[in-house]
């Protein structure tokens, strides 16, 4: 449609005809983010003044981020834009280990043996120790070998070493290499719940909206294996006060798991550790790639 004289009716159209690309998944994109954002408009009747608002919270959005600040990332995650984009692209996992987001915590780390102490900081004198162990099996239950384990957690007060100036860097995070046997275990101290971060625009939106930044707390997880899908999940502390209300929406039943109190002396002197200390056990299956 080719017009000189735009009106509120014809308006859309005019823009869809003139959004014209090579690339069909492009024109896809471009095509419903145009209707959407106009039915959008069209619904909410928005005045001059909300636009600009609206506005001006995407600019202040896009100034908070930085290299170790992703306030847009935080933004799909608080939507629930992160989990709806994860369901989509996770369908059909079959009896493979539930994916959730990946957040913006996700930083280098160092490789470790398996049983390396992941916890290097003050938590150390605070926190609860625990031993975390289980095994990565195909969705045959034979165990995979050679799967690259990407851990990264808050400290037990709710911070990452990035958030920290008093943590060690690259602390509560390691990456781990499993043997023949598919096993795999690191020592760590519990993790507890944590706010997501409020001190930009998305805490200003969770604040109006009257919601809780919390999140349970958790373990991060990214897997890689050569023939699989990448597994990018956390594991929930089972008994979390906000497993049922995470500002992310990330929390999934299958990721819950009970961090067990352990009171031998013996088991505490080989692992280094004080009595009582605290098990959890989670083993991960991995789906072929396709
Ligand atoms: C996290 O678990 O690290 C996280 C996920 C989404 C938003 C903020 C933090
Ligand atoms: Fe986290």
């Amino acid at each position: 449609m080719s017009a000189t004289n735009i009106t509120e009716e014809n308006l859309t159209q005019i823009v869809l005809d003139r959004t014209k690309t090579d690339d069909p998944r492009f024109q896809e994109f471009m095509d419903k983010f145009i209707k959407h954002l106009h039915a959008f408009i069209r619904d909410l009747e928005p005045t001059e003044q909300e636009w600009f608002t609206a506005i001006d919270f995407l600019t202040r959005t896009g100034q908070m981020c930085d290299d170790v600040r992703q306030e847009y990332i935080l933004l799909s995650d608080v939507t629930g834009a992160s989990m709806l984009v994860d369901a989509i692209n996770h369908r059909g996992l079959g009896s493979a280990t539930e994916t959730t987001v990946t957040g913006p915590f996700h930083a280098k780390a160092l490789e470790y043996e398996m049983g390396t102490m992941i916890a290097r900081g003050p938590e150390l004198e605070r926190g609860e120790q625990a031993v975390v162990r289980g095994k990565i099996t195909d969705d045959d239950g034979n165990p995979v070998e050679g799967v690259r384990i990407d851990v990264w957690q808050s400290d037990d007060i709710g911070f990452y070493d990035s958030q920290d100036d008093k943590q060690p860097d690259m602390n509560l995070r390691g990456i781990f290499t499993t043997g023949a046997d598919g096993e795999y275990w690191f020592r760590t101290i519990k993790p507890c719940s944590y706010p997501v971060p409020t001190d930009g625009p998305v805490g200003e939106l969770l604040r109006a909206a009257g919601r809780h930044p919390m999140r349970p707390a958790h373990i991060h997880f990214m897997i890689d294996a050569p023939g699989y899908e990448r597994l990018i999940t956390h594991i929930f502390s089972a008994g979390d006060e906000y497993l049922e209300s995470d500002a992310v929406f990330g929390v999934k039943d299958s990721l819950v798991a009970d961090y067990i109190p352990n009171n031998s002396e013996e088991q505490a002197k080989e692992l280094g550790f004080k009595t009582p200390f605290f098990e959890m056990n989670f083993d991960f299956t991995l789906k072929k790639s396709s």
